[in-house]
């Protein structure tokens, strides 16, 4: 069975979809983590957005691995651990240009396609109702109030060495979300067929909870 939990950020996708694939014990997949990575690789590589025959070598170079260590999860680039790196303000800045480049998804959403065919798995992105897995059997849309999903988004980056303020991180976000929202290629958008769940005032657990109640309920 395949999952897709799609919402822009702050809606606590990431958590949410990887208890749901822990109770469930499904794959996991983190589509925006993939997308990082690309970016990361494109600014350290000093690659030129505009030259499409350099980023077609790059993607076709492009080997991203999910794995786990002592139950945390980490992500690969080959055997370069960019767990921390693709969470940079850097990165976060750059990714909704990167990710609206065509070339870019048709790439990425062949390797999430491919990933799909292996079996029970929970997709987590913004397309991955809509575009990538259009037949999957149950599609969740999160959302919460945006000054809510910023105020988490803070609280996660409070610890590292970003100096954003609470305000600085909502107008990123604000901004992030348009972007992702307007663009051509596959924007963010709920899945007509899609339970949406507004995650500003529940809690993780309850949240769980409901998609782990929907889940029953299609079966
Ligand atoms: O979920 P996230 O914040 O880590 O995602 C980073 C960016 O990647 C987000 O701004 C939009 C893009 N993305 C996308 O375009 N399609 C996906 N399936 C997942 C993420």
């Amino acid at each position: 069975m395949i999952i897709t939990i799609d919402g822009p950020a702050g809606t606590g996708k990431t958590t949410i979809a990887e208890k749901v694939a822990a109770k469930l014990d499904y794959r996991y997949f983190d589509t925006g983590a993939m997308y990082r990575a690309v970016t990361y690789l494109i600014i350290n590589d000093k690659i030129n957005l505009g030259n499409e025959s350099e980023l077609e070598t790059l993607l076709k170079q492009f080997q991203f691995d999910i794995r786990k260590d002592e139950g945390n999860k980490r992500y690969f680039v080959e055997d370069q651990d960019v767990t921390t790196v693709i969470r940079s303000r850097e990165v976060t800045q750059h990714v909704s240009e990167v990710s609206a480049k065509p070339i870019i998804r048709a790439a990425l959403v062949e390797i999430q396609r491919r990933f799909g065919k292996k079996g029970d798995t929970v997709f987590e992105g913004r397309d991955m109702g809509t575009v990538v897995f259009p037949e999957a059997e149950l599609k969740i849309f999160l959302t919460a109030r945006p000054a809510v999903r910023a105020e988490r988004r803070y609280l996660e980056l409070k610890d590292s060495v970003t100096q954003s303020t609470q305000e600085d991180v909502l107008q990123e976000l604000l901004k992030r979300d348009h972007f992702d929202s307007t663009r051509e290629a596959s924007p963010l958008k709920q899945a007509e067929d899609a339970h949406l769940i507004d995650t500003s005032d529940l809690t993780i657990e309850q949240v769980v909870d409901r998609i782990l109640a929907l889940i029953k309920r299609s079966k």
